[in-house]
């Protein structure tokens, strides 16, 4: 059997989680492609969530790893791609339920908010566990549609008018 691909991105503020949880994966035998960066030098945590978060919504990757400052930014934008449920994991227990009820395709840390050793106890917990199904695969079911639904509403932003007041 193949090992499962993990596509792995950040920004500054992630580098270095970036860097040791790669190394982890790696040891652990799974097969890492890093989107980057390659520096420390400031950049836009869009550009590396899309970019992670488009190749395991195309099948290029089995899991995503994205890592910011607080792990926020990231998950707003990868979930802004169709078919990504991205998770940041924060806990042992918020670990475990992405995995079981949320089947989360996308996991992110804080770069700024937990320290190595925690990330990759998450890490850990998230991979050894398995989606549970049942109820929890009509919810996602739920989520999709309501992807389906809002496809056509939300490009370029045409037809949002901002609110005044
Ligand atoms: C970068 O300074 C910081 O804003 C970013 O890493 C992240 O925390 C955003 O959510």
């Amino acid at each position: 059997m193949t090992s499962p691909r993990v596509i792995v991105g950040s920004d500054h503020a992630g580098y270095d989680l970036k860097e040791n949880l790669k190394e982890y994966l790696v040891s652990k035998g799974f097969r890492v492609e890093d989107v980057g960066p390659d520096t420390k030098d400031s950049v836009d945590y869009p550009d590396y969530a899309e970019a992670v978060a488009s190749r395991v919504a195309g099948g290029q990757g089995d899991l995503g790893v994205l890592v910011c400052g607080t792990g926020i930014g990231m998950c707003i934008t990868a979930n802004k791609v169709p078919g990504i449920r991205a998770a940041i994991l924060y806990s042992e227990f918020a670990a475990r339920y992405a995995r079981m009820h949320n089947d989360a395709n996308v996991v992110i840390f804080g770069g700024r908010t937990m320290t190595p050793e925690e990330a990759r106890k998450y890490l850990d917990v998230f991979l050894q566990e398995e989606f549970e199904g049942g109820r929890h695969r009509r919810r996602l079911e739920k989520i999709k549609r309501l992807e389906e639904r809002n496809r056509g509403n939300c490009e370029g932003g045409k037809d949002v008018v901002p609110q005044k007041g």
